[in-house]
């Protein structure tokens, strides 16, 4: 932002917050609000702010958890969130507060921000401004409440990437020139754990693993990314509007295409199950890596089944015998065609340059590029910088010393807006490289997050001990 008069030295003001309180229930929560924090010397906007709240009885407390979630949806840019009873219910921000940890909420650029003619927001900015509040809290450490050696990030889809790659990317040097040009506080953006709600990460591949997943289906309810604000990804409270279709011949084709490159790149991989079993793909489509996916579907369905008993949906699993245990069986088609398909094919490189993706790894001039060499072929239009895809993929990351310890990845298994295969992919990654990973996917949960407050919290309480 042009003659930036807000930056300062970054020095955390002690006395510059409200005393608010929220009623829930019967109890009335007391928290300090310290709202619209700059937290670089020269933002580029004024989406580069955090609040800051510090609930009752941890005024004086250095040793407290920072639980730092960002509201960013869609690779949009995203305001702080507040804490606020939504649908009754606390978001995550106040449930945060009323279970006595400390809250930096984060707020940072997206795809659709502006300079006059320029933009602003395109990758890398959000991750760059996620560092840079991290950065923030960690030169300011000795002056706050709360331990920041102790942050653990939370998002959901886009901002579920962003936290990942907060968790991975730490102190990578690239990012170095674009902290400077920010003017982001000297120290590190090493955090100590992550939260991600179906990650839309690993864009380069998410086109192939979609395909492979989803090929047999060909209807799709496509998010209406044209009709959502940024503040409606901000608050996820509404029902995105969605458009139907079927896909084309052509499209078809891609899908083939596509769906038959997925095995070289989840073999190039390496992975293995807790059991240091290889996962791996046969240029079919079908596999180790496969039975490994169908068996976290399974048992979801089972999780869920001895929790309510009745029949539920969709109801083509089968109790069957497997080696001396019974464990429920199905066929990976019934599943992929019960629900539809959240993306026509390319899912997110679109030949026409129309997806929000597109849009996320434009430049200050260009709206929209490619990130695959697969849809530049045969699309229109330029290439993103190979190094910034990089950048922004939480896969990039995974052997680095200074990432995250804890992980915490949920994908929905109703959820299509990527496919389960990417979030999985990450989860085995992180587990592979010695990480400590908790991954599980909800039985009929579609795409969100912050669904379940309760066990997310839970695993906190224990990974901050
Ligand atoms: C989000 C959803 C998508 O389908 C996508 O492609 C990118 C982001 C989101 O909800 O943030």
């Amino acid at each position: 932002m042009a003659g930036a008069c807000f930056g300062g030295e970054l020095k955390f003001d002690e006395s510059k917050f409200e005393l608010k309180s929220v009623q829930v229930g019967d109890r009335t929560l007391k928290f300090r609000a310290y709202e619209g924090i700059v937290y670089v010397a020269k933002p580029a906007s004024d989406y580069e702010v955090l609040n800051f709240y510090v609930p009752e009885g941890k005024f004086d407390d250095k040793t407290t958890a920072i639980f730092m979630p960002n509201g960013i949806g869609g690779y949009m840019p995203a305001r702080p969130q507040t804490p606020q009873l939504q649908n009754e219910k606390p978001n995550a921000t106040l449930e945060a507060l009323l279970r006595g940890y400390v809250v930096a909420s984060v707020g940072a650029r997206g795809r659709t921000l502006k300079d006059g003619e320029r933009f602003i927001g395109k990758a890398p900015a959000a991750i760059v401004d996620l560092k840079a509040a991290v950065r923030y809290l960690k030169f300011n450490d000795k002056f706050m409440p709360g331990d920041a050696n102790k942050i653990i990030s939370n998002g959901t889809s886009a901002g579920g990437a962003m936290s990942a790659l907060l968790g991975v990317s730490a102190d990578a040097p690239e990012f170095e020139p674009y902290l400077a040009a920010l003017g982001a506080a000297k120290a590190s953006d090493e955090i100590y754990a992550v939260s991600a709600y179906c990650p839309v990460t690993n864009l380069e591949n998410a086109d192939a693993a979609y395909e492979w997943m989803f090929g047999a289906q060909t209807k799709y309810e496509k998010m209406d990314f044209s009709a959502l604000s940024a503040a409606g990804f901000n608050d996820r409270s509404g029902k995105p509007k969605t458009v139907s279709g079927e896909l084309t011949a052509e499209q078809k084709e891609l899908s083939a295409a596509l769906k038959s490159a997925f095995p070289a790149y989840v073999n190039s991989l390496n992975l293995k199950d807790a059991k240091g079993r290889t996962l791996t793909l046969e240029p079919s489509g079908e596999g180790s890596f496969k039975e490994y996916l169908k068996k976290a579907l399974a048992d979801s369905y089972a999780a869920a089944k001895s929790r309510e008993k009745s029949l539920l949906k969709p109801e083509f699993f089968t109790l069957e015998t497997q080696g001396c245990t019974l464990g429920y069986d199905f066929k990976f088609e019934d599943f992929v065609l019960s629900m539809p398909r959240a993306k026509a094919t390319p899912a997110f490189d679109g030949l026409e340059l129309e997806n929000p993706e597109n849009d996320f790894f434009g430049d200050a001039d260009a709206a929209a590029k490619h990130f695959t060499e697969f849809s530049a072929k045969r699309g229109k239009g330029e290439s993103a910088d190979a190094k910034i895809i990089k950048m922004v993929n939480a896969m990039s990351y995974l052997g680095n010393k200074s990432a995250a310890k804890f992980y915490r990845i949920r994908h929905g298994a109703a959820d299509s807006d990527t496919a389960l295969a990417i979030p999985l992919i990450l989860a085995l990654g992180l587990q592979n490289a010695g990480k400590t990973v908790d991954f599980a996917v909800p039985w009929g949960q579609g795409h969100g997050g912050d669904y379940d407050l309760d066990e997310l919290f839970r695993w906190i309480d224990r990974v901050v001990k």
